[in-house]
């Protein structure tokens, strides 16, 4: 079995100690940076945007994992590439010409992700599915850090892995919002491969343990 990932979202890191948040990150036993874009649109907070991303970029020296909650995705496409994102993720919501847009990422160059909101049935990536290389499963609603894990989250990612696996799709499942050492071992039995997690480990006492502490849970 291939191993579990954990992607800390610098949503949560200090942000007048960037760059520290981020060596803390490269030294850790994380896999991904998450990153956080809003727009103050598609949801209701402003997160930060590309001069952000393209310091991140300069000191990350892992996979940058571009989480895109904003409207009309298909504008920034390119330029979410040249700032160095490894994986681009719009959401369905967001997405009137999905399977154009996925095209349009995957022509750039990036894995292509495609995210769901929690009342967003996963049945409806049926006819993108083999397209999608990650589907991020939000289990908060999106727009803010700390809030509580949905727990019918569960039931969504078993229909997910049900339907890659009957499609016969390569695609791997991520988890973002309220992920804890809690629910991180649910969550990968359940079928999940990528666990975000802000809060829990930017707010915790000692980073670098809690990063390692859920790399072990989810990989056991
Ligand atoms: C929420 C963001 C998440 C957020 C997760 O809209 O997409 O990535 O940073 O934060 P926690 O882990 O604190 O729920
Ligand atoms: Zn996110």
């Amino acid at each position: 079995m291939a191993s579990k990932l954990i992607a800390p979202s610098l949503l949560a890191a200090d942000f007048a100690n960037l760059q520290r948040d981020i060596e803390m990150v490269n030294q850790s036993d994380a896999d991904w940076f998450h990153i956080d874009i809003m727009d103050g649109v598609f949801v209701p907070n402003i997160s930060f945007g590309m001069p952000v991303l393209q310091a991140i970029q300069k000191h990350a020296k892992k996979t940058l994992d571009v989480h895109l909650m904003i409207v009309d995705p298909d504008r920034y496409i390119k330029t979410f590439a040249d700032l160095g994102s490894d994986v681009l993720t719009v959401h369905y919501e967001a997405c009137p010409h999905l399977h154009r847009t996925i095209q349009a990422i995957k022509a750039e160059g990036m894995k292509a992700g495609v995210s769901l909101n929690p009342h967003t049935n996963v049945s409806l990536l049926e006819d993108t599915i083999n397209d999608i290389d990650l589907v991020l499963i939000m289990s908060v609603n999106p727009g803010f850090g700390g809030q509580s894990f949905i727990e019918n989250t569960y039931e969504k990612v078993k229909q997910l892995k049900a339907l890659i696996e009957r499609k016969g799709a390569k695609t791997i499942i991520e988890i973002d919002g309220g992920v804890t050492n809690k629910n991180a071992k649910q969550l990968v039995d359940a079928g999940a491969d990528v666990l975000v997690a802000g809060s829990y480990v930017f707010k915790s006492n000692d980073q670098l343990e809690t990063i390692k502490n859920l790399k072990a849970i989810v990989n056991t």
